[in-house]
């Protein structure tokens, strides 16, 4: 390992939601082990936890977020206005930073792609910047791809045109492009061409994902996209993180986890933004209590529209399923997926999520909520036939027959077998001689050079 910060010192600057800050700090550890000191710039709204990082530095900037604005708002709403009151105090951050006495030279920045006022600023300070997507390379084409399905008709969608494929982006149908159901589309597509464009114009894009997972979205992208691109990925797989967690994990589920036999438990989390009605919310916990299989359920706060947290369940549910079912308000889900109990994960099919279930070899039960998710959902089941669909609509009959399908048809088998064979390539990526491995040999030197 290389002396700390002898290759400089490098910004980070993560956009503050779970999804998007874990990566960033998973990112900024990889470095560190590197030879890099780490800095890290945030917003006060879901800041980070410095105790957890001792050896990163801290910066806090006011992001003029009020108290209503943060628990009303869309995450889309949130991250314009983002962009837009962190402008100055960013710029007011970077002056002090780079006007101190420091041995350490400060080599680059490297933002989320979200934080599109990041690029205005660093090249006013002729500082070199890199961006972090998030999300996959796969979700980034077809992001990329936006102004032409605009231009084309395939988006807004049609109900009509839901199962017709796009050419364009194999192997999507319409229904899995990445959209969003929101009163102000026209904001939506604004901000997801300012995250493209952040891209285009940085000196690199870095993304959670390996090639062994991704290759011909990679090589697309490569081919058509000027920015050179780094999947160095699965960044938790490098070596076990501090937790960046925003909200306390609940312990229990690993000493509950501890009763179950092997491959038995279904887990079940759909992130730390995505919502279901509650109608669906019953027929979610009908499914699970009539599968017969134990299952441990993330119920957050706020994750069930128009309800206070338990409130929905049915009288007596809980006494009714006794140690069947274990329910927190958020789990330490790297342990959970890597605990032997778990069998399958019924999951929204965020990003972070679905490449923890695939390094942890544990199937999914795919249930998108919004945007990147249906892309993500798409390759999960049609292109890496790691998981299985739940069919449309939300219902309990539908949901035991999926669940029994995975965990115990033959048919489960083969998704079970080929999820195990994609955890081997993921370690492998990483080893010498590996993609992810030799990529980030290649960024580093790429930033060095910057
Ligand atoms: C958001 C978007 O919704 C997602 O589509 C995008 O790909 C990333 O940003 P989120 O919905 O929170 O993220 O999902 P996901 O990407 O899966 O990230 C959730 C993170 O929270 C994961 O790292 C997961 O391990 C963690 N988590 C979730 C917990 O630690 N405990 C929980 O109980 C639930």
């Amino acid at each position: 390992m290389a002396d700390k910060g002898l290759r400089g010192r490098l910004l980070f600057f993560p956009l503050p939601l779970q999804g998007h800050v874990t990566p960033m700090l998973q990112l900024a550890e990889i470095f560190y082990s590197k030879g890099f000191s780490i800095t890290i710039i945030h917003t006060k709204y879901n800041s980070p936890n410095p105790s957890s990082y001792p050896n990163f530095t801290f910066l806090p900037i006011s992001d003029g977020l009020s108290e209503k604005e943060t628990s009303e708002l869309s995450i889309f709403a949130l991250a314009s206005i983002l962009n837009v009151n962190c402008l100055e105090p960013f710029k007011d951050c970077l002056t002090g930073l780079l006007s101190e006495e420091s041995e350490v030279h400060t080599t680059c920045l490297i933002s989320d792609t979200v934080l599109h006022f990041t690029r205005e600023v660093a090249e006013s300070f002729k500082l070199p910047r890199f961006v972090l997507r998030t999300s996959g390379v796969g979700v980034f084409r077809a992001f990329a791809a936006i102004p032409l399905l605009r231009e084309k008709g395939y988006l807004p969608i049609q109900a009509s045109r839901l199962e017709e494929p796009v050419p364009e982006l194999p192997p999507l149908r319409v229904k899995d492009l990445p959209v969003i159901n929101v009163p102000n589309a026209e904001m939506f597509y604004q901000l997801i061409a300012g995250l493209v464009n952040e891209a285009k114009t940085s000196s690199g894009v870095i993304f959670n994902s390996f090639e062994e997972l991704e290759q011909s979205a990679v090589a697309a992208v490569r081919q058509e996209f000027p920015a050179p691109i780094f999947p160095v990925g699965p960044f938790h797989q490098y070596f076990p993180s501090a937790s960046s967690s925003l909200v306390q994990p609940d312990e229990t589920s690993i000493s509950w986890l501890d009763k179950q036999a092997p491959k038995s438990v279904i887990y079940v989390s759909f992130g730390s933004i995505a919502a279901v009605k509650e109608n669906e919310f019953l027929e979610i916990a009908w499914g699970l209590a009539n599968c017969n299989h134990p299952f441990l359920w993330v119920i957050r706060p706020g994750s069930i529209h128009g309800s206070q947290h338990l409130e929905s369940l049915p009288g007596g549910f809980l006494d009714m399923l006794g140690e069947r079912g274990h329910i927190v308000k958020w789990a330490p889900q790297l342990e959970v997926l890597a605990h032997p109990a778990v069998g399958a994960f019924w999951t929204h099919n965020g990003w972070n999520s679905t490449l923890e279930s695939i390094c942890a070899g544990v199937p999914m039960i795919c249930m998108p909520c919004f945007t990147d998710q249906f892309v993500i959902a798409r390759y999960v089941i049609h292109v890496w036939k790691v998981g299985v669909q739940l069919g449309n609509g939300l219902e309990r009959k539908t949901i035991v027959e999926v669940i029994r399908k995975l965990m115990e048809d033959e048919e489960g088998e083969e998704i079970r077998n080929r999820v195990v064979d994609f955890k081997q390539k993921a370690n492998f990526s990483l080893r010498p001689g590996g993609s992810s491995y030799e990529t980030l040999e290649s960024l580093i030197s790429c930033i060095s050079s910057s």
